[in-house]
């Protein structure tokens, strides 16, 4: 069995990135359920303990992929979802499975293409790291963030600071505050070229 989580992490191409999703998209959510993929149950305490939120709430999965984390949204109640990612492939998976009430196709490492203020909630799950999305997208993300919304992240702790999360969201300091930051935990326990990841929780300033 290949093992496409080392493939993904470890390409640097944008382009040939985007190929491995191709590949990938249709064996991802089974790859990832025998992983032990953590993101959903990590997302769901913290949308059950954490933060109280209506459940028409605007959210944003910003590299939504298949829509696996997403299906956590969908059974909590949550319907007004929007999904981007820059793979149709993946992009094919999430529409089959009716959670979202939009998709669009775009790369985040772009000026994306919808206007300021409007989500109470981004998530943004295995995304933030190397070869996928930099630093500098966090901006772009936090525009399209309403005042006291909430941005819900993870970050491998091999590229926090190496690849510039750090200082970028250091460099936010006027514009978001840092909520919470879980404790480091295996983001695939039964993958053994799974990094360790903490849940990063922001909140808009205004
Ligand atoms: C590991 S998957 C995570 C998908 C989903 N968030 C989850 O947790 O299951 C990474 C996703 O990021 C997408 N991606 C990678 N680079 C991207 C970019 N520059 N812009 C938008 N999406 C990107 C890939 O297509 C893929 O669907």
């Amino acid at each position: 069995m290949k093992d496409w989580l080392k493939t993904v992490y470890s390409e640097t191409s944008s382009s040939k990135l985007n190929k491995h999703y191709k590949n990938w998209a249709n064996l991802y959510d089974t790859d990832m359920s025998s992983w032990g993929y953590a993101y959903p149950l990590q997302l769901n305490k913290i949308l059950t303990n954490k933060l109280k939120l209506k459940k028409t709430i605007k959210i944003l999965d910003a590299g939504c992929g298949t829509g696996y984390v997403a299906e956590v949204l969908s059974k909590l109640n949550y319907k007004n979802i929007t999904g981007i990612d820059f793979s149709e492939e993946m992009l094919t998976i999430a529409r089959s499975k009716k959670i979202y009430k939009k998709l669009m196709c775009q790369s985040l490492n772009e000026k994306i293409e919808l206007r300021s203020k409007q989500f109470g909630l981004i998530i943004c799950t295995g995304v933030l790291t190397s070869g996928h999305v930099g630093p500098s997208a966090l901006h772009e993300l936090v525009r399209i963030l309403k005042p006291q919304g909430f941005f819900i992240c993870s970050i491998a702790e091999s590229v926090y600071k190496k690849n510039g999360f750090e200082k970028e969201i250091k460099n936010l300091k006027n514009l978001v505050s840092i909520k919470s930051i879980s404790k480091a935990f295996v983001a695939l326990p039964n993958n053994k070229n799974s990094a360790k990841s903490r849940m990063y929780i922001l909140e808009k300033l205004n």
